[in-house]
């Protein structure tokens, strides 16, 4: 495993951080895994020398950061991992799953103030641990002024509950405002971001990453293989018979993608991955990390697919090939930021 700071912190995290947001319980997402069928993954995953998981607080309506901070306890030592979580949206089984998710109650989800006080101690609570690495908002809150947010965050930086704050998918006019409001202020600024960024999904090239690579701040995508489609055993009959049960149920992978441009650039990927003699999610990783991505998040529910993750970090690519990889990209539309 190769390690690298978090952007223009002291930070060091390896190059593939491992999302959590597979370990849980299927009762919100029927292709999420139960703590048995998990915990030989996120041990496999340490033993590749990963020192960073990523995981929210309504994944799993919380039971994903539970398994997060049991697994840490057993497999690492504290004070080596890096532990990011998130806060934004209502945390429960029924919010956030694949049923339509009832409205929340009031001040159970958001930036507020009184909101992020009660999700960072909820989040500590679940982790089982005293302080949480990397804070980060799920989304932007249009309810809430930035300024609010953004003191809030500062004060349970200084509080001792958090070390470092990052923002997801959101607009860059948005994260650039944010940041300034903090940069006024003397408060913490956001030192990483996590959007939508694969093969499949590149809109966020246009500002967003070039924003960030001007500030400094580390990219840490989510969904880099979007959510499994560009491993390459994905096909349009999916939602009756797929090849996984996530390629069978996770209806968001299959309104995202699956154009005929985004099956074009997965015959792409797996010709040149044939060439090389790697896999295609091998080879989709190492675009990534090719086109300045920090680390990106994986999600993994097998365990050779933690091989093809770590691989990728070795596997070095000429820009003929970055290029080539990318060619015949068709935009889509903005996806993820609410
Ligand atoms: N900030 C946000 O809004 C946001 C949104 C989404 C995700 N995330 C974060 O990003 C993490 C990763 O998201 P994701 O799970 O959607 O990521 P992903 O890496 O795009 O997709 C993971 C899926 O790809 C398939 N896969 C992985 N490696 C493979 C391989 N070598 N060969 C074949 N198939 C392979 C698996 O599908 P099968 O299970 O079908 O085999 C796996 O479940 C999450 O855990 C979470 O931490 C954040």
């Amino acid at each position: 495993m190769q390690y690298t700071r978090l952007g223009n912190t002291g930070l060091s995290v390896s190059r593939i951080a491992l999302g959590m947001m597979t370990y849980g319980t299927p009762e919100w997402r029927p292709w999420v895994l139960q703590e048995e069928a998990s915990r030989p993954l996120v041990k496999r995953a340490v033993e590749l020398g990963v020192n960073f998981f990523d995981t929210a607080d309504m994944y799993s309506g919380g039971e994903s950061e539970v398994l997060t901070g049991r697994f840490m306890r057993e497999f690492c030592r504290r004070e080596e991992v890096v532990i990011a979580t998130k806060v934004f949206y209502p945390v429960g089984v029924e919010f956030g799953g694949v049923a339509p998710s009832p409205q929340p109650a009031p001040n159970r989800a958001g930036l507020g103030r009184k909101y992020i006080f009660h999700a960072v101690d909820a989040s500590l609570a679940r982790l089982g641990t005293d302080y949480i690495d990397l804070y980060q908002i799920h989304r932007w809150d249009p309810a809430t002024p930035i300024e609010e947010t953004m003191e809030a965050l500062h004060d349970v930086v200084k509080a001792g509950k958090v070390r470092y704050i990052g923002a997801s998918s959101m607009w860059a006019w948005q994260f650039a405002k944010a940041q300034q409001v903090a940069r006024d202020n003397g408060w913490t600024r956001f030192v990483s971001m996590q959007n939508h960024y694969n093969l499949a999904y590149r809109e966020e090239e246009r500002e967003m990453i070039p924003l960030c690579r001007d500030q400094g701040v580390a990219l840490i995508p989510w969904s880099p293989l979007a959510r499994g489609f560009l491993a390459g055993n994905r096909s349009r009959g999916d939602a009756e018979a797929g090849a996984t049960s996530r390629a069978q149920t996770d209806n968001l992978a299959q309104s995202f993608y699956y154009r005929d441009s985004d099956f074009r650039t997965v015959e792409r990927l797996k010709a040149m991955a044939a060439g090389r003699g790697v896999s295609a999610a091998t080879l989709a990783y190492a675009w990534l990390l090719h086109r300045g991505v920090t680390a990106p998040i994986v999600g993994a529910s097998k365990l050779p697919q933690l091989d093809d993750a770590a691989a990728a970090v070795a596997l070095s690519l000429s820009p003929e090939e970055v290029a080539a990889l990318g060619e015949g990209y068709e935009p889509h539309p903005v996806i993820g930021h609410n």
